[in-house]
């Protein structure tokens, strides 16, 4: 089965949020002292996560990513991911995580058969990690990071949001780390999204910046060319290492986005910087067929036209997204609880 929306783009990957909740506080995603959290009764239940997935896969996808906030603090989470595993349609399924609990938890994900991992890893300096998320816990990410590849994980993937002035300068001690973990690390823009309410232009650091940066201290660095709608550009250096770089604020991906994502709370977006959602969990509860539910998804994904980064792209003067007032009355407009 292969649904399009308006541009031809396939229903494929759908990121699942199993929490909104996060142990960490990232400047990038949530720099204020408050949230508003959704509401505990209207989370989705494991069976109904599993239900509403059933769906997306007779519809055409096949790539399942975990995320939160951080998914690690959904209680029992492998048992979900053994849920997840067990269904023949899904060719890929990885988690998004910040690493401070994969330490206790690897081993079981890996048994419950969790495919991919990909940590999120800003700096190497644990005084920095303090000043970037206001947590004292770098020491557990890096063991989480042990913990996973002792675990058996392959194709491990770093994540760095690169901020100037933050951690622009440890782009090549990251490269380092990543090649003996080994991992392959990906550079990310800093993003506008909802919830980075301190965003500002002067701070992102561009995929030009970021090569040209790369090539003074290793000499060329070759593109891999390669089709895929994958957010990350591939490249490779002189010695053989690849890294990734995601360039979704100065060169957005949203031609090729087959991309989707799922609330904690069973909210349906089509797009990162969509305002509006579509509710699966009130059908769902109401007892909707399987059947109404596929039709509710199909009619949606056939008119989706998001194109939300390559709008933003398109503004003078950018400044963030969202202000705080309007992210506090709809949650569902953060990044962390549409999952990063
Ligand atoms: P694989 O390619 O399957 O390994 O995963 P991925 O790169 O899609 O997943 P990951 O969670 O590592 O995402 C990497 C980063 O890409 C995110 O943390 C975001 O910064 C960015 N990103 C993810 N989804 C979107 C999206 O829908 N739009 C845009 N513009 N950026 C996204
Ligand atoms: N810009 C870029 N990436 C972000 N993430 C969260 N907020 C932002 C932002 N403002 C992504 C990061 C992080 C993941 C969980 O979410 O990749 O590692
Ligand atoms: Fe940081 Fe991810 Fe938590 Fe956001 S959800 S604060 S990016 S660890």
């Amino acid at each position: 089965m292969r649904l399009d929306d308006t541009y031809g783009r396939p229903l494929r990957n759908l990121r699942l949020s199993v929490t909104d909740r996060c142990n960490l506080r990232c400047h990038y995603c949530m720099p204020e002292e408050e949230y508003t959290w959704l509401p505990r009764h209207e989370i989705l239940h494991f069976g109904e996560i599993a239900a509403l997935v059933d769906l997306f896969i007779a519809l055409g996808v096949d790539k399942v990513r975990l995320t939160g906030g951080e998914p690690l603090l959904r209680r029992e989470l492998p048992r979900l991911v053994g849920m997840l595993a067990a269904k023949p349609g899904l060719r890929d399924l990885a988690l998004t995580t910040n690493g401070i609990l994969l330490g206790d938890q690897a081993q079981a994900l890996r048994d419950a058969g969790l495919g991919r991992v990909t940590v999120s890893l800003d700096t190497l300096r644990p005084e920095r990690f303090v000043a970037l998320t206001r947590r004292t816990t770098h020491a557990q990410v890096l063991e989480g990071l042990g913990a996973a590849a002792r675990a058996g994980f392959r194709g491990l993937k770093l994540d760095t949001v690169v901020i100037r002035g933050v951690n622009d300068d440890e782009l090549v001690d990251l490269l380092e780390f990543a090649r003996q973990v080994p991992a392959e690390i990906r550079f990310i823009e800093y993003m506008d999204v909802g919830g980075a309410t301190r965003w500002t232009e002067a701070q992102v650091v561009s995929r030009q910046e970021m090569l040209a940066h790369l090539e003074r201290r290793y000499g060329r660095v070759e593109p891999i060319v390669e089709s895929s709608s994958a957010p990350a550009e591939r490249f490779r250096l002189p010695d053989g290492t690849v890294f990734g770089i995601i360039s979704s604020t100065t060169q957005p991906f949203c031609a090729r986005c087959d991309r989707s994502r799922l609330t904690a709370d069973g909210t349906w977006f089509l797009c990162l910087y969509a305002r509006d959602g579509v509710d699966l969990r009130g059908p769902f509860r109401a007892g909707a067929s399987p059947e109404e539910l596929r039709a509710l998804i199909t009619g949606r994904w056939r008119q989706r036209a998001d194109r939300g980064a390559e709008e933003r792209l398109r503004l003078r003067d950018r400044a963030p997204l969202l202000q705080i007032g309007e992210l506090r009355a709809d949650p569902r407009l953060e990044m962390h609880t549409r999952g990063g």
